[in-house]
């Protein structure tokens, strides 16, 4: 009799870095026989990949646990649970997860994501439960094997961890130090990448443009892009995250230079009060933000501007929030991702005194959003009658029948084509604009 080929899901919580982390661990559990299983009901191995960035985060990967606990029991024991990333670098959090759901038979953290084979054999093997979190990061683990979401845009990792400790933030602690990968290890994944037919690349870091101030040589992050840029066959560059207090003048200029480079910056600016970002530790002020923006808007002509805002900050007074709400009108962001404060044990700001009552937070929140939401949509409505150029993904994810793509500034264009348009660049005239994206018609082939 044919033996089944063992199946897995990987169930992926947080930020783009744990979308790619969950890439790789795809690519191991591939690399040990398993395929992608039809449902997560079928699946004979189900990792989830953790983020506790928010307490929301945490608490809806509480109730998945809750449930894959019944789904193990219903399946009568018959698959393995495991538990990766920022979460279980917790120790008290790991701890809870180990006592509260016996189910759970493998925990691992951040630093050692390479183990998720060995450990998996060896929870299936020894039918007992492995808990593996080291509290530092090792070397860089290079030559993983990767299943890549997409076959035509591709993460690509340039630093690991974060050292800027903003005093509301748990991922240096869950991440560890900033290590820069080697540009020579960058510069050949991306090339094998291109030869395998990808035409973008985003490059990854919580603080890219910090790139390589570890490293012995002059390397820096606008040097990094400069040589991306010359690797025949990538069409599109994007990065994130960029801190406003490392946007050097010759990165704006980089930028702006490199063909390749698309014109898109996300410049988290977290708040508009001076005292608030002072407390927050960001390193910059209001005016050297405002006048940031207006450096990179004169010198990469179109360029979209995106950011991360978060209210409710400890000690954040109604005059801190018109501060917010007035550097949101001056820049006017192509778009926002708004967080109100959610206080993170272990890190500074959870002590603070003065900690936002929860409906002021919310009543601040929905002005921030519902302003931002005006600006987003006036924005996209303003390309109407455009023609962009996008980079075909394929079919939409909302609606089947249409095409989706991006265009350079990061837009997400819906419109009816052909699926072999996918991994091509097209025109599109835009016919149409909502919050979340534009929709177009084809015009000519780029
Ligand atoms: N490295 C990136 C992003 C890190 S997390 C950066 O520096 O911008 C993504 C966003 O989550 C942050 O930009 C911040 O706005 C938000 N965030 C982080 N900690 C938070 C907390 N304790 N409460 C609410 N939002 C938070
Ligand atoms: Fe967190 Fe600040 Fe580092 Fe971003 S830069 S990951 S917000 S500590
Ligand atoms: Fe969350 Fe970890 Fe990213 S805490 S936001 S998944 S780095």
């Amino acid at each position: 009799m044919k033996e089944r080929i063992p199946t897995y899901e990987v169930i992926t919580f947080g930020c783009q870095m744990n979308d790619h982390d969950s890439e790789v661990m795809a690519g191991m559990l591939e690399s040990l026989g398993y395929e992608p299983a039809a449902s997560t009901d079928e699946a004979d191995v189900i990792l989830v990949n953790t983020c506790c960035v928010r307490e929301t985060a945490e608490n809806k990967i509480y109730g998945l646990l809750g449930r894959l606990a019944h789904l193990k029991g219903r399946r009568k024991g018959n698959l393995i649970i495991g538990i990766a990333g920022c979460m279980t670098q917790q120790p008290e959090v790991a701890r809870k997860i180990k006592n509260r759901f016996p189910q759970v038979d493998l925990i691992l953290g951040t630093h050692n994501l390479h183990r998720l084979p060995e450990l998996l054999l060896q929870a299936r093997e020894c039918r007992e439960r492995v808990m593996e979190v080291w509290d530092q990061a090792g070397e860089i683990v290079e030559n993983l094997p990767i299943r890549r979401a997409s076959k035509v845009k591709a993460w690509v990792n340039i630093t690991y961890g974060c050292n800027n400790f903003c005093t509301y933030c748990i991922v240096p602690y869950v991440r560890g130090r900033e290590r820069s990968r080697r540009p020579e290890d960058i510069l050949n994944e991306i090339r094998r990448l291109v030869q395998e037919g990808y035409r973008e690349v985003t490059l990854l870091g919580q603080n890219v443009n910090s790139y390589g101030k570890d490293l012995p040589g002059p390397i820096s992050f606008a040097r990094l892009l400069t040589e991306v840029d010359q690797i025949p066959g990538l069409w599109r560059i994007r990065f994130t995250t960029s801190h406003p207090r490392d946007f050097t003048p010759e990165l704006i200029d980089t930028i702006a230079r490199c063909p390749h480079v698309c014109e898109h910056i996300h410049l988290p600016v977290q708040a508009g009060s001076n005292r608030i970002l002072k407390l927050m530790n960001r390193g910059y002020d209001r005016n050297y933000y405002l006048n940031l923006v207006e450096r990179i808007r004169r010198a990469i002509p179109g360029v979209a501007i995106t950011t991360d805002i978060m209210v409710g900050f400890p000690g954040e007074t109604e005059e801190d929030f018109t501060q917010t709400m007035d550097l949101v009108e001056r820049v006017r962001f192509d778009g926002a991702f708004t967080f109100v404060y959610n206080p993170r044990p272990g890190t500074p700001a959870a002590r603070f005194p003065e900690q936002v009552p929860d409906e002021i937070k919310s009543e601040r929140i929905q002005k921030l959003i519902e302003r931002q939401n005006e600006i987003t949509l006036a924005h996209n409505q303003a390309l109407v009658g455009r023609v962009e150029q996008v980079l075909v993904e394929g079919e939409s994810k909302t609606n089947p029948e249409m095409m989706s793509g991006r265009t350079r500034t990061n837009r997400l264009v819906i419109f009816p084509g052909s699926r072999d348009l996918a991994g091509q660049l097209v025109n599109v005239t835009v016919t149409g604009a909502r919050l979340t994206h534009l929709e177009g018609k084809l015009a000519a082939t780029v």
